[in-house]
């Protein structure tokens, strides 16, 4: 066995997904909903840092707009059974100290979790030397939850299966994206229970997302801004009615398009460029909202940012 001090330490960052399209059909036998989405990895990061220990241990800081009731308890949360599951498929011992430092949004819609538990396989894999193929890491995410494999991948990515299946499309744009974390998070389990209430006979293949490709494609943000859609609007917006006056602000602002980021309740204001995402922001700042975050997108997904 490897001493504990002959062990790196490292950082990985992995990012926040917004979804540009989200088509949701009704449930399968296994109770997930099918799903055509477009993903796009954006720049905000949550960045978890690991070294050897001789125990398992996680800490979490969170930045300021956080609040910590919102967190999952500690050996409840993704990134402990990210490292379980690694461990458990190489046979080795979960031993390491860890800590994450948290900017995504918590049950937001943004993958803030999902992006921890991408970043722990990256970086324990490289802790423990562990050297897993590719194909066999994306197994595994997709095994933790449907969206981590996107958060490996990153970039732009066409989603299917429940999500878990990614592959990159053609994306000529780089977008601008103003982010509005709301004060309290929303349940993904309960947005799309939601949905099957308010949608009993949503179809059972998913709305295809050829509008928002085309657009990608042509790197033009007013096509991007037309094309956007997501299923899951509806029901987070039917949960939080106060969502829709903050849309059509940012859209009064002058956002090209404002829409719920997944099951929500964080929202997304697509701009033209990064200083009209700026003024967009000091917009929203000026009639009240707390929190704006600026960010552009696509960017990488879980990446080693710094290794001793
Ligand atoms: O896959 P993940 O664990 O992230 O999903 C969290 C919850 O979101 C699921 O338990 C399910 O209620 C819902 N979900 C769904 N259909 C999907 C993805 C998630 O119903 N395609």
């Amino acid at each position: 066995m490897v001493p504990v001090s002959a062990l790196p330490e490292l950082t990985v960052r992995a990012p926040a997904k917004i979804n540009l399209h989200l088509g949701v059909g009704c449930p399968r036998p296994d109770g997930y909903h099918p799903l055509v989405t477009v993903y796009q990895a954006i720049g905000l990061y949550d960045d978890v840092w690991v070294a050897g220990h001789s125990s398992w241990e996680v800490d979490v800081r969170l930045a300021s707009y956080i609040r910590d009731t919102e967190i999952p308890r500690p050996g409840d949360n993704l990134v402990d059974k990210a490292a379980e599951l690694l461990a458990a498929h190489h046979g080795c011992q979960r031993l390491g100290s860890v800590m994450i430092d948290k900017a995504i949004p918590v049950a937001g819609g943004m993958a803030g979790g999902s992006a921890d538990a991408a970043a722990a396989l990256v970086a324990l894999d490289r802790l423990w030397d562990l050297r897993t193929p590719d194909n066999v890491l994306l197994a595994l995410a997709a095994r933790l939850g449907s969206d981590i494999p996107f958060a490996l991948v990153g970039g732009t990515a066409l989603g299917t299966g429940r999500g878990e299946q990614v592959e990159q499309v053609s994306d000529q744009g780089t977008w601008w994206w103003v982010v509005v974390p709301a004060e309290e998070g929303l349940s993904t389990p309960e947005v799309y229970r939601h949905f099957d209430l308010l949608f009993p006979d949503a179809p059972a293949d998913p709305a295809p997302a050829y509008g928002v490709l085309t657009a990608l494609a042509s790197g033009d943000p007013a096509r991007l801004a037309a094309a956007m859609h997501n299923d899951l609007e509806a029901a987070a917006l039917d949960l939080r009615p106060d969502l829709s006056d903050l849309i059509a602000e940012g859209e009064e602002i002058g956002a090209l398009r404002g829409m719920v980021s997944g099951s929500g309740p964080s929202c997304v204001f697509l701009c033209a460029s990064g200083d009209h995402a700026r003024e967009v922001a000091a917009g929203l700042t000026d009639r009240g909202c707390p929190v704006i975050l600026v960010a552009n997108g696509p960017v990488a997904g879980a990446h080693v940012v710094e290794l001793t």
